[in-house]
């Protein structure tokens, strides 16, 4: 598994502005939409492209575009939805699949409550999209469920990660293409499983109180 964490001022202020309790739902909106475009910078180094051959006004040259299959983007409702409008404006060509899932607050276990995915994702490149990796349930059963439909690399873009989801996801890779990308590690999680300092409950924070 790859772990890349961001190490960039504009995303620590970005991500500052975001855990402030203060923070009001129409900020913490537009914040999250900036701060997936930065991340998907990284995450996207590994995108396939392929070799094309163009005009410019000015002479023909070689240059790259994205290969086929096209890639993946698959939000965790709720609160990955709040990432998508961020990732879609840097890969356009995207397909975008989804997956809904909710933490029992109680067992800390997640249960999949909607899924609207090809059935078969042999040799596609998928982008998961969730603000917070706390235990690693939820993003380790989503991993799971598009390497059993076939998928060839996973790469999972979160604002914010524990160590314990760190650890979790990294025990169950199994040698599969895995990559996170991370806007901050934080230093743990507390007794009711929430990233500490964190930013609270990110979907109540993007879409209110269910
Ligand atoms: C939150 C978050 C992640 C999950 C992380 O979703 O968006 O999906 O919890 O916790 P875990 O790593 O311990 O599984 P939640 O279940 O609150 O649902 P929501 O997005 O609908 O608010
Ligand atoms: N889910 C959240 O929304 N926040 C946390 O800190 C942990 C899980």
């Amino acid at each position: 598994m790859r772990l890349h964490v961001a190490d960039h001022p504009l995303i620590t202020h970005k991500l500052t502005v975001l855990r402030d309790r203060d923070t009001s739902s129409p900020v913490f909106r537009q914040l999250t939409e900036e701060l997936v475009t930065l991340l998907a910078y990284e995450a996207t180094r590994g995108v396939r492209v392929e070799q094309v051959e163009i005009l410019t006004p000015v002479a023909p040259t070689s240059g790259v575009r994205i290969s086929e299959p096209r890639p993946l983007v698959v939000p965790i409702l709720r609160a990955g939805l709040g990432m998508l409008d961020g990732m879609v404006k840097l890969l356009p060509t995207a397909e975008v699949g989804f997956l809904g899932m909710v933490r029992n607050e109680q067992t800390l276990q997640p249960s999949t409550y909607a899924e609207r995915l090809p059935e078969d994702l042999s040799d596609r490149q998928c982008f998961v999209l969730d603000p917070m990796l706390a235990t690693g349930g939820s993003l380790g059963a989503a991993i799971d469920f598009l390497f059993r439909r076939g998928a060839q690399d996973v790469t999972a873009l979160c604002l914010l990660g524990a160590p314990e989801g760190v650890a979790a996801i990294e025990r169950q890779v199994d040698g599969r293409d895995v990559t996170l990308v991370l806007g901050a590690l934080d230093e743990r999680l507390n007794e009711r499983g929430y990233i500490v300092p964190g930013l609270g409950d990110a979907g109540d924070r993007l879409y209110g109180t269910v």
